[in-house]
């Protein structure tokens, strides 16, 4: 019941707050700058990405979550560009295969349950010379001590930020799952916890 309270009433309000901590404003700025046509963003959340975009003519808002989503309302109806609200999940993408130019996740791939279908699903709806641009909080794997800090903490990451792992190493997920990348690299966020702060930003494309 109070869990239930936290996470419909509070929780939105709060993820709306974090994510827009500086870093993560400049990293949406720099990843979103080259995204172009028709795009779907997969866990639209609040709508934060919708300033950088710059060359958008229709976006698909892929957000299960719809008290999250509601957060999002005044920011859809100020874009100079069609939004649409897809009520829907990554691993289950209402797309036909081969069918965009463009997928974005920002810190959505550290939530998704079902992480390994999800990403087969992006891989499946992206046309062959299409791309993923994406920008994760990920596991670290140059210091020993955090990545097992990071493993410790994340059971307790997931009750408090709906599902979110600190844990996950998304180049690899994606590697194994047959994409390949344009470009690629990590940098730390300085203004996060040191546990959430090593970033991957990549443009993914199939193999
Ligand atoms: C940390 S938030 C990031 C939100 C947004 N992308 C941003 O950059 O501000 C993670 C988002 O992923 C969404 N999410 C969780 N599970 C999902 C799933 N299976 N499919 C799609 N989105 C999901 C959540 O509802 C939430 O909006």
């Amino acid at each position: 019941m109070i869990y239930k309270f936290y996470q419909q009433r509070i929780f939105p309000h709060l993820l709306n707050q974090i994510m827009q901590t500086p870093s993560m404003m400049d990293g949406r700025a720099e990843l979103l700058r080259k995204v172009h046509g028709e795009v779907l963003e997969i866990g639209f959340g609040t709508g934060l990405n919708l300033p950088f975009y710059q060359a958008v003519d229709q976006l698909y808002a892929l957000e299960p979550n719809r008290d999250v989503y509601q957060l999002a309302h005044k920011r859809v109806s100020e874009a100079p560009f069609h939004v649409q609200h897809i009520q829907a999940s990554a691993e289950k993408l209402p797309f036909a295969d081969n069918s965009l130019d463009s997928i974005v996740s920002t810190w959505t791939l550290c939530s998704i349950a079902g992480l390994n279908q999800a990403i087969q699903e992006v891989r499946r709806v992206l046309k062959p010379n299409g791309t993923f641009h994406l920008i994760e909080h990920v596991q670290y794997n140059d210091n020993n001590t955090l990545k097992k800090l990071q493993d410790i903490l994340t059971p307790v990451q997931k009750v408090i930020a709906d599902g979110c792992h600190l844990n996950r190493n998304i180049e690899l997920e994606l590697l194994n799952a047959n994409f390949k990348f344009a470009e690629k690299y990590y940098f730390d966020a300085e203004d996060l916890p040191k546990v959430g702060r090593r970033m991957f930003m990549a443009r993914a494309r199939k193999v």
